[in-house]
């Protein structure tokens, strides 16, 4: 694997893409062949490519190694055996324990079998579970099911402008009846870094739990629970170089949850059905590939690059680009800025040379503005200008200056006078 892995572009500083042609040996080759003839991808915080050295791992076990890891006979030992190391690997990228690991189909999964698995073991009458307000819907939409389906009070914490919870504002809302607080390390769209080990502390000092909602962040900062004080933290393969529909939750000793799936006992009885060993390794060498980013320099090698990105859009096109989301206390692969003059779908529409995403949602054809920007209190035109640049693995500086180009470009070109942008924004909001 270390040979591998020194020819990748985190380790060398530089593309692994020829410039404008195909990949020879890197990870779009394959199924990822066509894709990436098209634009530069900045979307990695919607989803990753699977690293190559992940399908490698994972292939035998949809082959040679089919067999059912709870079986008693010889085809069961190199699948539970592949569970137990992948269970350690995806425990080792943040300092826990392979039996605190529950593998999960998805990062939703995950956010509901600790949400709900922890309001409902509590066994208490009117639970409270009290999250924040730029939570994903994997979070907040369970919630609200539990005030619905189980009578729970929920509390959502507002943010302020970067989008952070004031753990002052914890405190005040913390007390007797709070059986779960749960906020997410670090936000989708902005990259915002809560301060997730002060907000444990208040938490724990009233009893309660936390849990921590990490998809974004695992493999792009380094981890550790017991640094944290995280009880509860939610992992997503598809964001992290694995394939999409798994995920794990780190379950702290001691912590009870109802569980998410009944059945079979699987999973230490909080997740039945046979276990998908294949994706489980598949987790597991991400975890290890991530471990290896995170110690050879890659969040210093993408926050270069995010940020000579933001310089070269800033400077052409001056006093027009807003950051949003704070400057320090972010991912290092994350970019949301709003662009005045220009809403963000028609933006990227005018940039068929970048794949990248707004935080808006699109509904018959009318624009709402994100609610996580909404959230930090941007105005409607502000939050409908957002563009989320997520960078990863495999962006290069070729890529930066592409992209930066062909966005600059659009913008000088493509301008909605304002009126035009105050009608969407009535329109969005009505
Ligand atoms: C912060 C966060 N939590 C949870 C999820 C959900 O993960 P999944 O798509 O695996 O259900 C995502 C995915 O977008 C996410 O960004």
């Amino acid at each position: 694997m270390s040979d591998a892995l020194a020819s990748r572009p985190g380790s060398s500083g530089e593309s692994a893409r020829p410039a404008g042609g195909h990949l020879t040996g890197g990870p779009m080759d394959g199924p990822m062949d066509g894709p990436m003839d098209g634009p530069v991808y900045l979307d990695y915080n919607a989803t990753t490519p699977v690293d190559p050295q992940v399908t490698e791992a994972m292939l035998p076990y949809l082959t040679a190694w089919f067999g059912n890891p709870s079986s008693s006979h010889p085809y069961a030992d190199r699948p539970r055996r592949a569970l137990a190391d992948a269970r350690a690997q995806v425990a080792a990228l943040i300092g826990a324990q392979a039996a605190q690991m529950v593998f999960t189909a998805s990062g939703s999964e995950a956010n509901l079998l600790a949400v709900r698995g922890a309001l409902l073991a509590a066994g208490r009458p009117r639970p409270r579970v009290i999250t924040q307000a730029t939570e994903h819907p994997a979070v907040l939409e369970t919630c609200h099911a539990l005030a619905r389906l189980h009578d729970a009070r929920v509390t959502v914490l507002p943010v302020d402008g970067d989008g952070l919870v004031n753990p002052a504002t914890l405190a005040a809302a913390l007390d007797e009846d709070t059986v779960l607080v749960s906020v997410m390390a670090a936000n989708n769209e902005t990259g915002a870094l809560q301060p997730i080990a002060e907000l444990a502390a208040l938490t724990h000092a009233r009893g309660a739990l936390l849990h921590c909602d990490a998809a974004q962040a695992a493999g792009k900062i380094p981890l550790d629970v017991t640094k944290l004080g995280a009880d509860l933290l939610t992992l997503v393969g598809h964001k992290m170089y694995a394939p999409k529909g798994i995920g794990a939750l780190y379950v702290r000793e001691g912590v009870t949850l109802e569980p998410v799936v009944y059945g079979g006992g699987q999973e230490r009885g909080l997740r039945a059905g046979t276990e998908n060993v294949a994706l489980a390794v598949a987790l597991g060498a991400a975890a290890d590939l991530a471990a290896h980013d995170l110690a050879t320099g890659a969040p210093t090698r993408l926050a270069h690059l995010r940020d000579d990105l933001h310089r070269r859009l800033d400077a052409a096109l001056p006093g027009r680009v807003h950051l949003n989301g704070p400057t320090g206390q972010r991912l290092p692969n994350t970019l949301n800025l709003s662009i005045d003059g220009i809403h963000g779908h028609d933006l990227l529409a005018a940039v068929p040379a970048v794949a990248a995403s707004t935080g808006s949602a699109c509904h018959s054809g009318t624009h709402t503005p994100s609610p996580v920007l909404s959230a930090m209190g941007l105005d409607t035109d502000r939050a409908l200008s957002a563009v989320r640049l997520s960078l990863g693995r495999w962006s290069t500086s070729t890529d930066i200056k592409t992209a930066a180009a062909a966005l600059i470009s659009a913008a000088l070109t493509v301008s909605h006078p304002m009126p035009g942008l105050a009608n969407s924004a009535e329109q969005a909001t009505s």
